[in-house]
């Protein structure tokens, strides 16, 4: 019988029973049954009970390979013993202090070493906190008004930055080369949107257009390498190399959003791609599982902190647990660690990729590094280029369809259409993902 999203989602419903109980259980007390909204799936969240390695235990005793890994946080997989331990040394000491702990020297160092833009670093809570931060930093240093971003560019829920990162065809989002700035959910200020200008992914002239229009007004353009929570679209080198060009000579500062690609590499997606940013906002794997956000950059920039002319100032930043856990997450993260994860991720890209094309199925692997793109086509050999490719191009019903099966047969995906992988992972694990995904898609177009 032909595997169908009706299908998938009555094997998901049995499967995790327990976890469907959970959310409308919760959802007495908790808008809609638990806090982590983008972890609903298809009709309820999955439980988690433990995690343990490159696995996910659920509150059914099923065990999931975590291709998820809270959205590339967990890059060394869950409870690893060197995190573990930097956590539990703090603990010993006290973990809340409004005094300076080294524990934050000790990341900055680390952070300071390993990407060559970065000079300083503040700490936050969060990366949505941190991209706040990098927009005020870089509007205090140029005294201009105006942000640029992407159209599908994700920097967090804060209203400033919560701008056509979700976009849909209904919500009049004005033509390819120069989209309208919309708010991503009810509840933003309109005047939000009248300081945002919304640039083109890969479509340099369209964003060259807009930007020296603007650049008087423009304080920072901020981008992803390889964009995630708004549909993973990968930048092409050259396109990067030219806004990089174009920000120096408008006087605009370059802020590259790494929370998610800094798994790449040691120096981040961006010492692959050479490129040097004026900031750089960094979130998720740098707490090692922890809370936190960060920005760096050139040591000049954040003299406008240092004279106080920007202002900037929370409870918990620089906390000394997740400071440890992300220092500790670092060191672990060698050259052999990111030697494996990408190897591994090339592998998956390869074997499907040729695979899909021989056998002629719409589907597609795409990205970078250990943060992976797969996509269900409506054609053959089409390719997600921009943000509006997700509206012209995806087969949604596919991509539920198969994100569902997958959990079902023990592979616990991200359904928007990505794969972290972490660094537990064996060969076998990514074979078993290679053959559970081939088998997946034979019997969606039996
Ligand atoms: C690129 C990027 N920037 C910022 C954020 C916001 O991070 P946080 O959830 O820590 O606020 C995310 C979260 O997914 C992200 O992917």
């Amino acid at each position: 019988m032909k595997l169908d999203y009706a299908e998938s989602l009555r094997k998901f419903s049995e499967t995790f029973n327990l976890s469907k109980e959970e959310t409308s259980k919760g959802n007495d007390q908790i808008p809609g049954g638990f806090s982590r909204r983008t972890f609903a799936y298809g009709p309820h969240a999955i439980f988690a009970e433990r995690g343990e390695g490159q696995y996910v235990y659920t509150i059914e005793g099923k065990k999931l390979l975590d291709l998820n890994n809270n959205f590339s946080t967990n890059v060394t997989g869950h409870n690893h013993p060197e995190i573990l331990k930097a956590i539990q040394e703090v603990l010993k000491k006290g973990f809340s202090f409004g005094n300076p702990v080294n524990y934050e020297l000790e990341l900055a160092q680390l952070l300071c070493q390993r990407i060559d833009s970065i000079e300083k670093v503040k700490f936050f809570c969060s990366a949505s906190e941190a991209c706040l931060s990098a927009i005020r930093i870089a509007r205090g240093y140029t005294g201009k008004n105006k942000i640029a971003k992407f159209e599908g560019g994700y920097h967090g829920f804060c209203d400033d930055l919560a701008i056509s990162a979700h976009p849909t065809p209904a919500s009049f989002p004005g033509p390819d080369f120069h989209p309208k700035p919309l708010p991503d959910s009810a509840g933003i200020p309109t005047y939000k949107s009248d300081n945002v200008i919304v640039l083109v992914q890969n479509d340099y002239q369209a964003c060259e257009s807009i930007l020296r229009n603007h650049a008087d007004d423009v304080a920072c353009v901020i981008m992803e390498l390889q964009s995630g929570a708004g549909g993973v679209v990968e930048l092409d080198k050259e396109f990067v190399a030219r806004i990089r060009k174009l920000t120096q000579e408008l006087g605009i500062l370059l802020i590259i959003d790494e929370t998610m690609t800094l798994r790449a590499a040691k120096g981040g997606l961006q010492s692959i791609y050479q490129v040097h940013p004026d900031l750089t906002v960094m979130g998720k794997m740098i707490g090692g599982g922890l809370p936190i956000g960060a920005v760096g950059g050139r040591r000049e920039i954040f003299r406008v902190l240092e004279e106080n002319q920007v202002l900037i100032s929370g409870t918990h930043h620089g906390h000394p647990l997740s400071c440890a856990a992300g220092s500790a997450c670092l060191r672990v993260m060698n050259d052999e660690a990111y030697e494996h994860l990408n190897r591994m991720a090339k592998r998956i890209k390869d074997e499907l990729n040729h695979w899909a094309k021989a056998s002629n199925y719409p589907f597609i692997v795409y990205g970078a590094f250990s943060m992976l793109g797969y996509a269900f086509t409506k054609e053959i050999g089409q390719e997600i280029k921009t943000h509006r490719d997700y509206w012209h191009k995806i087969d949604e019903d596919s991509m539920n369809t198969y994100a569902l099966e997958m959990a079902t047969q023990g592979y616990f995906p991200v359904h928007r259409g990505q794969i972290g992988l972490t660094l537990p992972m064996t060969d076998e694990d990514i074979s078993g993902y290679i053959e559970t995904t081939k088998a997946i898609i034979q019997k969606m177009h039996e």
